[in-house]
């Protein structure tokens, strides 16, 4: 089963939407194995968006990570990284579509609510920035074999 980083960044913070966001992520099936509220250092967030390093956004963008409080979830579930961005949307607010968190409550490039790890290196590499091994919770949910299709009583069959 994958894992995945989430960042509800300071902007969605400020403007209340973490039970929003969350929410998207726990009704798809994702489950929520790691949980924190706090404000990321500089030195963390750069180590974060290390692959952003030099680009001309970077120093800004590690301006606003670190500018206030920020909820940072590991996801787990089936193809969690693609799920996660899909559920996302596009970088930019106002490209996104319709339907995506960022499609539904961003408008502004930079202040785009969320961050999703976009491979398994990155997602395994920032967890371990955040997380440690004994602050991360898994549990099998009885209400898993209707979401992953893995495990199909009803007809035996492994389900994609
Ligand atoms: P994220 O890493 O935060 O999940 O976002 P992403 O993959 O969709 O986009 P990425 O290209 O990785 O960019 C990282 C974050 O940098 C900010 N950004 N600003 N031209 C700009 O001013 C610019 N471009 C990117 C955004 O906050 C973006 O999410
Ligand atoms: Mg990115």
């Amino acid at each position: 089963m994958q894992r995945t980083l989430a960042i509800i960044k300071p902007d969605a913070v400020q403007r209340r939407l973490i039970g929003k966001i969350i929410n998207r992520f726990e009704e798809k099936g994702l489950e929520i194995i790691g949980l924190k509220k706090t404000v990321i250092s500089e030195d963390l967030a750069k180590k974060n968006y290390s692959v952003h390093e030099g680009k001309d956004f970077f120093e800004k963008l590690i301006k606003f990570m670190t500018s206030g409080p920020v909820v940072i979830l590991v996801l787990r579930g089936k193809n969690a990284i693609e799920v996660t961005r899909r559920l996302m949307g596009s970088t930019s607010g106002h490209e996104a579509d319709p339907g995506t968190i960022r499609g539904d409550y961003a408008i502004c490039g930079r202040f785009n609510l969320i961050h999703g790890s976009d491979s398994v290196e990155s997602a395994e590499r920032e967890i371990s920035l955040f997380f440690d091994d004994t602050s991360i919770v898994e549990s099998e949910k009885s209400d898993l074999k209707w979401i992953d299709g893995m495990s199909d009583d009803l007809t035996g069959e492994n389900l994609v």
